[in-house]
């Protein structure tokens, strides 16, 4: 193992408040700091994971995998639900559309003792998915979104396995589904329920709906309610948790080329003013042990350095850094030529300021959900329908 250990980043003051939330319990578990890293096909692999949990506590989960190839133990499949020895709760997601599948992948976990914590993925809007009525057009159709919640739960229980749903608003404004998912959800014993405030239709444009995750943690006052979307930095969280109640904050695009943004949010739940503000030298340090660490987890530096490139903008967005040095870190293919080209910046650059703040990663526009036939005209699952759900999990990723 190479030795890999984190640069630490210049620390400024801020005037803060205080995120007086008590950590976050789910079932036996307890979650030090009650902030969760968004699952993120591509993204939550064992290597950011790591350098996200060296800024600081939290829940940390894996990108999603499927139950079927879970359950057909694909190597890749496998490989998503590894963690690191010091992960202390070992969190995964699975996302499938019908109860056996997703049964047979929870009991799969549980007797080999692969996670502590499984997370259910309602959320994803990609149209490949919900044309079958995958992922975000699931819990449209109640009966099977109860069968899949049910069936999780039981066979997680079998050893103490808390399994909580992450989902979006519903399909559209007009067919929205958090409500009655969530009563469904928490009937069926899931130990906390994660609002995307978005529909499906809207993708990842516009606001989230911070007003649908506060309605949510009115409507359902026995179950830990999870706030998601829009959260960009520390002072963000602290807004999303006054104004809507929640227990907790989940973390997704804001951590993107931003893994000390856990550091910033720890500081805040602690009370501490203090938040990380790295100057150009610290950013193409923390990039490259990164990348480091993707060559370490991947074991093959060819595929490491091939994922580390689309972190390249996300970590260098607002600093100021030539678009010919961008180009060429973006096709980088060893991670020696990767330092010498980080050697290139201006390394006496600091902090940017607001550049480097504010909304980052995928936003786009709003698509008119595409779905089975017929599918908005009844709330539970017709046969038709049931065959073609087959084609929601195959060769799908990210929510
Ligand atoms: C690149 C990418 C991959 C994602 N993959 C998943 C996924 O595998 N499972 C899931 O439930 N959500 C996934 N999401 C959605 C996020 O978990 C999160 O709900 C969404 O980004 C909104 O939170 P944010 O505003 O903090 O980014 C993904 C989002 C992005 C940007």
């Amino acid at each position: 193992m190479t030795d890999v250990t984190a640069p630490a980043p210049t620390l400024q003051t801020t005037p803060t408040t205080r995120l007086s939330l008590p950590p976050l319990q789910l079932g036996q578990l307890t979650v030090d700091v009650p902030v969760v890293l968004a699952p993120m096909a591509g993204v939550t692999n064992r290597a950011f994971r790591r350098l996200c949990r060296d800024y600081g506590g939290g829940l940390y989960v894996t990108e999603m995998v499927t139950a079927r190839a879970l359950v057909e133990r694909r190597p890749e499949s496998l490989r998503i639900i590894e963690h690191d020895d010091d992960e202390e709760i070992r969190s995964i997601q699975i996302y499938g559309v019908d109860a056996v599948n997703v049964g047979k992948a929870v009991r799969m976990v549980a007797e080999e003792d692969r996670a502590d914590h499984i997370d259910l993925n309602f959320g994803c809007p990609v149209p490949k998915v919900t044309k079958n009525g995958g992922g975000s057009a699931l819990p449209w159709k109640r009966d099977l979104f109860e069968a899949i919640v049910t069936t999780a739960v039981r066979e997680a229980s079998r050893a103490q396995i808390p399994v909580t749903v992450k989902m979006r608003k519903g399909i559209d404004e007009d067919h929205l589904t958090f409500l009655d998912a969530a009563k469904t959800a928490r009937d069926a014993g899931v130990a906390a329920i994660a609002l995307h405030g978005r529909t499906a239709a809207q993708h990842y444009s516009g606001q989230a709906d911070w007003d649908a995750i506060a309605e949510l943690r009115e409507a359902i006052p026995d179950v830990p309610v999870l706030g998601n979307g829009d959260i960009f930095s520390a002072e963000d969280a602290a807004r999303m948790v006054e104004q809507t109640g929640v227990d907790g904050v989940v973390v997704g695009r804001g951590c993107q080329g931003r893994p000390w943004l856990f550091g910033d949010l720890q500081n805040a739940f602690e009370g501490s003013p203090e938040r990380f503000r790295p100057g150009v030298a610290e950013v193409a340090d923390i990039i490259h042990r990164h990348a480091q660490l993707l060559v370490e987890t991947f074991g093959d530096e060819q595929r490491g350095m091939r994922e580390i490139r689309k972190h390249v903008a996300w970590y260098f967005h607002g600093y100021p850094v030539g678009g010919q040095l961008r180009a060429q870190m973006a096709q980088v293919a060893t991670l020696e030529q990767f330092r010498e080209l980080l050697d290139q910046l201006d390394l006496s650059l600091p902090y940017p300021g607001a550049a480097v703040e504010g909304p980052r990663g995928r936003a786009g526009s709003p698509k008119k959900p595409h779905l089975p036939d017929g599918w908005l005209d009844s709330r539970i699952l017709g046969d038709a329908e049931r065959l073609g759900l087959a084609d929601a999990e195959l060769d799908i990723s990210g929510g």
